[in-house]
């Protein structure tokens, strides 16, 4: 199979990668990354979660953010809904489109959202179908697909299985995640033509943390497969609360190099990318979790230091 002409990239810094900062990031800061990031061409931002601000402060406040962000047509704001409760502060914020968001390990999904595997399918149906009713689209996370901090090993056709419930909840796109960043190339492309029995492999994304540095091999590898939307966050922020020593999920910046190299496109703009990715950071006091941020910034210091 050829590689994909075009990829979507989905980016979750704003939501996945914010979650996990240890402080708490301004509404209008927030506001201003994913207004930046769809400006730098990303055509879907993952905006915030309507989960209980006692388990993810960092979310809190996800609705003075939508209403508050000036939309870029064409560019879609997914926002994360666990159950009914969220749905409801979700639309009230005039979201149009929500992730639901499963597990394929028992305990992380206790750990995560409080109740086990199949009570989290039996909430989420109400949620879509409610959603699908007005109109809004409705996304499928599945977490620990390579791996759980807490099980080890999840073997593919357990994630499978979680696949086909949320197609049947009528999610238009699964996204795999790879939670602790365990995954490795042959691992992650047995996966996909594992779960691509149960859902086609146009309709699956790919969410790869970098814990052990693999996601853009992870990726490469599912993408010669056919799978033609990854998931990433800008600068590599992120992380997750519910899965210790999990690190952010592979870098925008260094997913959209790997892809013009292969002449694939995204409609990125990679400098303007990397610019937004140093922003945040100087807001967070941190360095940006990218390779290519960091050899884009050299450059630029060397540039201007000859200038
Ligand atoms: P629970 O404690 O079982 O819920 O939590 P509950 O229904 O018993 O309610 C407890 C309290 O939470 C009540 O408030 C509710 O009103 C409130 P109290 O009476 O104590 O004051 N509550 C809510 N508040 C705001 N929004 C809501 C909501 N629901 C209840 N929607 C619950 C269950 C699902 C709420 C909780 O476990 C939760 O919020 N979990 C979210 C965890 C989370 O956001 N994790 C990170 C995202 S997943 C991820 O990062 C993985 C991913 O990136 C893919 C990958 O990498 O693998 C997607
Ligand atoms: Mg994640």
């Amino acid at each position: 199979m050829p590689y994909p002409q075009r990829i979507r990239i989905v980016e979750v810094g704003p939501r996945d990668g914010l979650q996990n900062e240890p402080q708490a990031v301004s509404v209008e800061t927030r506001v201003e990354l994913i207004e930046r990031l769809a400006a730098a061409g990303l055509p879907a931002v993952e905006a915030g979660a309507f989960v209980s601000p006692k388990w993810v402060p960092q979310m809190a406040d996800s609705d003075a953010v939508l209403q508050r962000l000036t939309r870029k047509p064409g560019t879609a704001y997914p926002v994360l809904v666990p159950n009914l409760k969220g749905l409801e502060a979700a639309l009230a914020a005039g979201a149009e489109e929500i992730a639901i968001f499963g597990a394929a390990s028992e305990s992380f999904s206790r750990k995560n959202i409080n109740c086990s595997v199949a009570e989290s399918l039996e909430r989420f149906a109400p949620v879509a179908a409610q959603a699908l009713g007005q109109g809004i689209r409705v996304r499928g996370y599945i977490s620990c697909v390579l791996g759980c901090p807490y099980e080890g090993e999840i073997a593919p056709r357990a994630v499978a299985e979680v696949a086909a419930e949320l197609d049947q909840l009528g999610c238009y796109e699964i996204s795999l995640g790879d939670t602790i960043g365990t995954g490795t190339p042959l691992a992650a492309q047995r996966l996909v033509e594992t779960v691509a029995e149960q859902v086609p492999i146009e309709r699956l994304a790919a969410h790869f943390h970098n814990t052990y540095g693999q996601a853009l091999a992870n990726l490469h590898a599912v993408i010669a497969l056919g799978v033609a939307t990854i998931d990433s966050s800008v600068a590599g922020l992120g992380g997750c609360p519910y899965a210790p020593g999990a690190a952010g999920n592979v870098a925008t910046e260094d997913v959209v190099y790997m892809l013009n190299g292969m002449d694939i496109e995204t409609g990125v703009d990679l400098e303007r990318l990397a610019e937004t990715g140093r922003w945040i950071c100087r807001q967070l006091g941190r360095e940006p979790n990218s390779q290519v941020a960091r050899a884009l910034a050299a450059r630029e210091e060397k540039g201007s230091s000859h200038a």
